[in-house]
């Protein structure tokens, strides 16, 4: 767990500040993953999940089609992101519920 938590900060502390461009409303067509959730996954996400640690790089559409189940789990129980590093708009957190419900489209 030391080792995660370090590696943790390590891929965290390279990251540059992310764009964040929270949608305000869930947009009226499907949902697909490149354009309205993997934004999300990159900004909300993507700095403990990713290519560089041993989580789910959830910004990847196989890996994150893959944990539908857990992604909505942790969406409903605000477990994630861990501790609210991040930040998470209620918005964002029904596009991602929405999308799988949606059968996550590409
Ligand atoms: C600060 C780092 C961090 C951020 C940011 C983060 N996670 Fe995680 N995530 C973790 C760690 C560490 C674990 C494994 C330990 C655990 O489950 O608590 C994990 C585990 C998970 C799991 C699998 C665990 C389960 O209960 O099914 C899912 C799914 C997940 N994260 C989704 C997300 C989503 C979605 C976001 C963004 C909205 C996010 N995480 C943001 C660190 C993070």
């Amino acid at each position: 767990m030391k080792y995660l938590v370090l590696m943790l900060a390590t891929a965290m502390a390279d990251m540059t500040t992310p764009h964040i461009d929270t949608p305000m409303t869930l947009p009226a067509q499907e949902l697909s993953f490149a354009r309205d959730v993997q934004p999300i996954i990159a900004n909300r996400c993507g700095a403990c999940h990713n290519e560089r640690t041993v989580l789910p790089n959830l910004q990847l559409y196989s890996v994150a089609r893959a944990n539908g189940y857990r992604l909505k789990s942790v969406m409903n129980s605000k477990r994630m992101p861990l501790q609210n590093i991040t930040g998470i708009s209620d918005i964002e957190r029904s596009v991602i519920k929405a999308w799988v419900d949606q059968g996550s489209k590409k």
